[in-house]
């Protein structure tokens, strides 16, 4: 978890134990899969599961409040090679942990968190935040999650921290704010966001859990992006957002680069403002 110059602080988190599916497929026994190495024959294989461990992978700038931190996460692993799912959250907060550097003039500590396990079930998270004492949660001021911020048919979409749907998120002073935070950054930049849902289909959904207030980007998924969203960002609507996410063809090719452009300034812009002050973030 060093970067280049070796000056971050890294830790590899606990490993954390999860039965996850390994093709959701039963296997009978005499099956060729299992033959083929004259192994014996593992229960767990044979309903379809096995146990394997996986870690989250954390850094820490050497600078700031350590009581009033800046979280920030994209999940490592992917289904296939998974590169707008999640290659793009987790590159775009690689390279605003190198841009930032390892002891930054911060007055709050930033921690950057590379999730295991997100595809499984929201392992990685969800067993970080447990992992952590009362008072150990409440040193996060806040959380921001970056999942998918390259869609090749690109929405423009900031968490939702103030809306009536999904998971209701912690405020007023709390995920609203950060919602706000990301919608001046792009509006600023003449780009018109619209919200989405906290769904819990994301990391962000066990800090909401406990309180923490969260926000973060999303360029969509499996959703169609209607002739309104067609007209103000481009692209082609009732297309799918991402029309290969979760396939073999989530690949090097399947990138918005100029939304990942975009978004990747966000995350780096929001992240460092929220490192300098939490008090307020304007463009
Ligand atoms: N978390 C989902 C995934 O990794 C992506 C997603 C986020 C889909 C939010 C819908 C809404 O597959
Ligand atoms: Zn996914
Ligand atoms: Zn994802
Ligand atoms: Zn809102």
């Amino acid at each position: 978890a060093n970067n280049a110059e070796g000056s971050l602080s890294g830790t590899l988190g606990d490993p954390s134990l999860a039965t996850i599916p390994t093709g959701g497929v039963t296997r009978a026994e005499g099956d060729a899969l299992f033959s083929q190495a004259g192994d014996e024959v593992d229960f767990e294989l044979i309903a379809g599961f096995e146990t394997r461990t996986s870690r989250n992978v954390i850094a820490q700038t050497r600078t700031g409040r350590t009581d009033n931190v800046v979280l920030a996460g994209a999940h490592l692993d992917s289904v296939y090679a998974g590169i707008n799912d999640n290659g793009t959250g987790s590159a775009g907060l690689l390279e605003t942990a190198i841009q930032l550097g390892g002891a930054p003039d911060v007055d709050n500590a930033v921690r950057f968190a590379w999730w295991g396990a997100e595809e499984l079930g929201l392992h990685g998270s969800t067993e970080y935040v447990r992992s952590l004492d009362f008072e150990q949660q409440l040193d996060i001021a806040l959380y921001l999650n970056f999942d998918m911020i390259g869609s090749p048919n690109a929405g423009y979409f900031v968490l939702d921290g103030d809306g009536s749907e999904g998971l209701s998120a912690p405020g007023p002073y709390g995920s609203a704010q950060i919602e706000q935070a990301f919608v001046d950054y792009f509006s600023d930049g003449g780009v018109e966001t619209e919200g989405s849902d906290f769904s819990g289909r994301s990391d962000y959904a066990e800090f909401i859990a406990v309180g923490i207030p969260s926000g973060g980007l999303f360029t969509g998924a499996e959703g169609l992006k209607t002739e309104e969203q067609a007209e103000k960002w481009g692209g082609v609507a009732g297309e799918a957002y991402d029309p290969n996410y979760h396939f073999p063809e989530d690949d090097l090719g399947n990138v918005d680069r100029v939304a990942l452009e975009r978004n990747a300034k966000a995350v780096a812009y929001v992240t460092a403002a929220y490192g300098e002050s939490t008090e307020t973030v304007n463009g």
